[in-house]
Formats: structure tokens, sequence, C-alpha cells
């Protein structure tokens, strides 16, 4: 018959289903010679077959007889550790400031102390800990349910992590904390976290009510934390950058011609019947072009959207050059140019009214006829700013102006064009240009990486 797990012999059956594999507490994986020969001993007496290392910093005895499992406990004289069941399974630290050059923190100090409170303790899940004596994170702080990262102002506090089938990165609860702080609050998480019933894992908890309500309930109040911050007295344009929009091109059409512009405002605005606005400079041909015909097109980017490709609609005028010569595109219905190149879905509206804002008119249009050409992601706003490190003229409403990284050094040059900054501590990897490379010393026929205009479009502003 097979045999099953002998959990009160701290024993978990192997693949076998004949023998056993046992674990010993061993804090931190912190071990002297001594401890080590007891465990090879025993191990060697009792015919294991190996003695694994394990995740939690542990030694795993494997491959022990049932009936041998009383005796080789008694011989090893070491408590069991919580391998297993609903409870603080493992507290990981790193070497710390004992060992490790880099630390900032006593990750051992630390860990040492939280095996000896919490190692074992009954909670409603799963629970592990990790203590790191650096943002370097060696003991996978961010991914335990409760990490403890060591910085030089002291220690940053993390819940929710985990690893497993479905990995969560944790989020910060404070930091800055001395010791005795930081195991405080390890405290109120613990204690909180033990008051609820239902089996489940911190970090699933904390998605259902939100880590500023855990953050309250453990005595956290957002509103105490950030009060002292808020000022009424002025407009942070910062703020402004929080709004979500996506990126489009809009087309529309005058006397047979057509042209088009990136926009970043384009929202349904009704449903039934449905109707979409867009915002558009009184300066850009497009806006001419919609006057005149009352129609409009939305083209929807694709996530995958090369720059270039964005920057020939949004950086130039219809009046300077004509952005279809390479182009694919389609008439629509209204007579508006849909762009199917890089496109996932579009929309024709017939403009129903219109409201000037002082430099722009907002569009509002009747939907005439949408479809999706194929599947994808659409572009979001902040994936073209946040990751393809895209940037906006001043004719967008939404326009930002690029700031010079305050870390820069050496000379940086800013492109006329699109705003774009080379910093040559970042160089232009994608353009060939390693990091460390002074502008000066960039191959002339270098484009910039957003809008492609020429090495000479740029100017020095530092
Ligand atoms: C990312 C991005 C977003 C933009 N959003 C808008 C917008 O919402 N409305 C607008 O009028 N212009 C916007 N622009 C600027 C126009 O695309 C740009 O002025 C274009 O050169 C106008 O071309 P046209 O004169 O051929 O119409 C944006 C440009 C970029 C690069
Ligand atoms: S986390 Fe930092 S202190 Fe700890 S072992 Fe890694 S590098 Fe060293």
């Amino acid at each position: 018959m097979k045999k099953g797990d002998r959990l009160d012999k701290g024993a978990v059956v192997q693949r076998d289903y004949e023998t056993y594999a046992i674990v010993p507490h061993i804090a931190g994986g912190i071990c002297t010679p001594e401890i080590l020969r007891k465990i090879a001993d025993v191990a060697e007496k009792y015919g294991a077959k190996v003695i694994k290392a394990t995740g939690a910093q542990r030694l795993a005895i494997v491959g022990i007889r049932e009936e041998d499992l009383d005796n080789v406990w008694k011989e090893l004289g070491m408590d069991p550790a919580a391998a297993v069941g609903m409870c603080v399974r493992s507290v990981k630290f790193c070497p710390g400031t004992t060992f490790c050059r880099l630390a900032q923190q006593d990750a051992v100090g630390m860990g040492m102390k939280l095996d000896e409170m919490y190692h074992g303790l009954k909670l409603p899940a799963k629970f592990k800990i990790g203590v790191s004596g650096c943002p370097n994170c060696c003991a996978d702080s961010w991914v335990r349910d409760i990490g403890l990262i060591g910085t030089r102002k002291g220690w940053k506090v993390v819940v929710g992590g985990n690893s497993g089938s479905k990995p969560r990165i944790a989020q910060l609860l404070a930091e800055g904390l001395s010791d005795d702080e930081a195991l405080e609050l390890v405290k109120k998480v613990i204690d909180r976290f033990k008051e609820y019933k239902k089996p489940q894992r911190i970090g699933k908890l904390i998605n259902e009510i939100g880590i500023d309500r855990f953050k309250k309930e453990i005595g956290l109040s957002v509103r105490e934390e950030i009060a002292e911050k808020i000022d009424t007295s002025g407009i942070n344009e910062k703020a402004l950058h929080n709004i979500g929009y996506g990126l489009y091109i809009v087309g529309s059409r005058k006397d047979g011609k057509i042209n088009a512009q990136i926009a970043n405002t384009v929202f349904q605005v009704t449903s039934e019947p449905p109707t979409i606005a867009v915002s558009i400079n009184k300066q850009n041909l497009t806006h001419e072009y919609i006057k005149e015909s009352g129609v409009f097109s939305v083209s929807i980017l694709s996530q995958e959207t090369p720059l270039p490709f964005i920057a020939g609609f949004g950086f130039y005028s219809g009046r300077d050059k004509n952005k279809f010569e390479s182009v694919e595109y389609i008439i629509g219905k209204t007579g508006a140019p849909i762009v199917v190149e890089n496109a996932i879905a579009f929309i024709e509206a017939r403009v129903i009214s219109e409201m000037s804002v002082g430099t722009h008119t907002i569009f509002i249009g009747q939907v005439e006829s949408a479809d999706v050409l194929r599947s994808g992601t659409p572009m979001s706003y902040s994936y073209y700013h946040q990751i393809k490190r895209g940037t906006e003229p001043k004719t967008a409403p939404t326009y930002r102006k690029e700031e010079p990284k305050k870390e820069a050094k050496g000379d940086l040059y800013q492109c006329q064009v699109c705003g774009y900054i080379y910093d040559p501590a970042e160089g232009d990897p994608d353009g060939g240009i390693p990091p460390g490379t002074p502008f000066e010393e960039i191959p002339d026929d270098w484009v910039c990486p957003v809008c492609g205009a020429s090495k000479k479009d740029f100017v020095k502003i530092k």
C-alpha cells in the first residue's frame, strides 16, 4: 500500500510513496560544521539517498524509512522545520552586514529575530518572510509575503509578494524604519492577517481589499501619510499626466485631398447613437480639413507601432509633406483616409457639434462606420511615453516639456523637431550608439530615435 505524509513526525512522503524526506530547522541556513557533520552522519547511518539544499535555505534529508523517523529525529537533536501547512514556513535571509560587502543593514540579526518570533506560527495561509541587507534583494524580499530590504536610511518593508504559479510583486508599506520600527510593523501585519479567516495568501487578500485599505487596517492611514503633501494652491501639471489616453491617427479630406495627424485625445462620448470626440489644434492642416468636410476618421494604433511612423504624422504638417506617400491606407465611407498600417481598428464619424476651446477645437462626431482590422493591444499614451520614450509637439493638447534628467553627466543635446533629449550616459543603443558616447562622436548619418530628424536638428542644452 502507498504511504502518505507523516506530518506528526515532520516527514513528507517521496515520489516512491515509500521513503520520506525530513527537514531540520536551520534558521537562515546558517549552520556550523558540527551541525553539518551531524546531519551527514545521521543521513549516512539511516541510508538516506541524498541531502538536498532547499529554497528556504534548509537541508532536506531524503530517503528515510518510516520506521527510522523517530530515531533520526532523536539522534539529530533538532526541531523539524515548518516546511508545510498554513503557517510561517520560512524566514529567508541573506548574509547582510555580517558577511556581505554590499550590505546596508543587518539582515542576519533581523532574520534571526523574525525566525525566533514567527517560524511555524499558524496563519490563515502559507506565509514566507524574506530579509535582504540591501536593494539587491538576494533573499527575494519582493516575492515574499513580507519582505524587508536594507537601505542606507533603514529598512523598507514590503507586503503581499509571492512566487509560485501566479507570481505577485510585493507592495511598499513603509521605509526608513529602524530595527524596532520594522519589527513593530511586521507584528502589525501578522496580527492583522491572523484575524482573517479565509485561507488565502496575503497578496490575494490585498488584491481584494487594496493596499491602502490594508494599510489603514494596520494603522498606516494613507490620508495622514499624504495630507501634508497636498497642495491645492497651484496647478501641478504632473497631475494631468495621470489622465489615461490612447494613440490615434485622425484623418480627414478636403477638395479631393487627404491628410492626417496623430492625436491622443479621442474618446467615446455616447453609445446610443455612438459618438466620439477629438481635440484638434486650430493651426493643424487636419483641423482645416475637418472644418471643411465635416468628417474625420480615427485609426487606432497598436502598441508595436514604431516611433518614426508616429513621428511622420505627429511632428510634421501635411502642409510641408505628403504624409501618405509610403503609408498603406484605404478611403472610408466618408471619404476620410483610414490608415491600415500599424492600426488595429478604425472609426469614421460625421461632425455633429464642435466647441472652440482656446488653441483647440473639440469636434464631436456621430460614428458612421467602424471595424476591427486585426487583434492586438492598442498603444496607450503612458506606454508611448514610458516604454517607447516618445514625446509630443507643442500643438498637442497634452504637451509635456522634456526635462533633462537631474543626474545627467556630459553635454545634453535636444532635438528641435520633437524635443527628445540625447543623454550621452544613455546613448541610443537601438540606433547603434552605446551608452557613454558624447554627442560629438555620433556618426553624421545618425537620426533622432523619436522623430527621425537628422543630427544637425539637435542643439546643445547643457
Ligand atoms: C503623441 C502625440 C500626440 C498628439 N496629440 C494631439 C492631439 O490630441 N491633438 C492635436 O491637435 N495634435 C496632437 N498632436 C500634434 C499633431 O499630430 C501635430 O501637430 C501634427 O503635425 C499636425 O499635422 P497636420 O498639420 O498635418 O494636421 C500630437 C502629436 C503627438 C506626437
Ligand atoms: S541582498 Fe545585498 S546585502 Fe544581501 S547578500 Fe545580496 S548584495 Fe549582499
